[in-house]
């Protein structure tokens, strides 16, 4: 018997930190949560993870037999050129699509029947598509009614003054967060492209998700809306674990801790950004051509 990488996962982690006085309300401070979850990615905790993954369409075998493992607190790319499977693989893992056999796991729990909107409740959240941003709200009307629906109060319209300032006072903190503050009263439709895909990230941070997936958040962007993007992510991952979908090799170089390449609907190679940007696998897919 030999021992294949990461044939040894670590499920759980339990650690007792006692709460302080200060802290009794809302439980631990944010360094200590910050601290937690660094813990976490450094012991190998594995907040999702794919067994098997297949999705056949009437035949075509488009996702293969693809085992995921993604760390907590880590920011995750699958790349791989067109057709390889990746917008496949991201519908699986969001619910938006059963897959023919293998399993999903998400915080150890078996997930692979689970409906869309059960994920989301479990804290693994799809970042909205533009067109579920309200093109006629402004941006902070659109971040409000996004932190109304997390704490489930959407069609609570005979709330108090003092609660709609309230979110007010978040959703500007969340607008500033992803450079967006100056923007708050422009309608979504009238924001240029790369701000919409950022309005749109601050609405799905609003939901307070634990993990983020990203479908190609930079698809149709200009070299200067990609690095803000990506700037963006980085940001907003700090206290998160992000898996994202990019075609785009370079643009996953400096964000990624780690990828997995897929290639006609198989992991092809796995690593950090060096390792596999240099294998002659993923340089040959990319490419199309044999390289000698
Ligand atoms: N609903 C579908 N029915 C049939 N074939 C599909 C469907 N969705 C995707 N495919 C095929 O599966 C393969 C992978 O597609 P996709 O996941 O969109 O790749 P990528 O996002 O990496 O470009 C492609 O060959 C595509 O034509
Ligand atoms: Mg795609």
């Amino acid at each position: 018997m030999h021992l294949t990488q990461g044939s040894c996962v670590l499920q759980e982690v339990v650690i007792y930190i006692p709460r302080t006085g200060a802290n009794k309300n809302s439980g631990y401070s944010r360094e200590t949560q910050t601290s937690i979850r660094a813990i976490m990615a450094l012991s190998g905790d594995i907040i999702l993870e794919t067994h098997g993954l297949t999705k056949e369409f009437k035949g075509f075998v488009a996702v293969k037999n693809v085992n995921i493992q993604v760390k907590r607190g880590t920011i995750h790319a699958i790349i791989g050129p067109n057709g390889a499977g990746k917008t496949t693989c991201f519908n699986l893992l969001t619910k938006f699509l059963q897959p023919t056999s293998g399993t999903i796991t998400y915080k150890g729990r078996d997930i692979t029947s689970y409906a869309a909107a059960d994920v989301a409740r479990l804290g693994l959240v799809r970042s909205f598509q533009i067109s579920a941003v309200f093109p006629h709200f402004t941006a902070l009307e659109n971040v409000r009614v996004a932190l109304q629906r997390q704490r489930g109060g959407s069609f609570d319209f005979w709330r108090s003054e003092k609660l709609l300032k309230d979110y007010d006072e978040k959703a500007r903190e969340l607008l500033n967060d992803v450079g967006l503050l100056a923007f708050e009263n422009v309608p979504a439709v009238e924001l240029a492209y790369g701000r919409k895909r950022a309005l749109e990230i601050a609405t799905t941070l609003a939901l307070d998700p634990e993990m983020i997936l990203l479908d190609e958040p930079t698809a149709g962007m200009g070299h200067e809306d990609v690095e803000r993007i990506a700037a963006l992510v980085k940001r907003v991952a700090h206290n998160k674990t992000v898996l994202m979908v990019e075609h785009n090799l370079s643009v996953v170089s400096g964000l990624s801790d780690q990828i997995t390449v897929l290639a006609r609907g198989e992991v092809l190679a796995e690593g950090d950004y060096q390792t596999v940007s240099s294998d002659p696998r993923v340089v040959e897919a990319y490419l199309g051509t044999a390289h000698a």
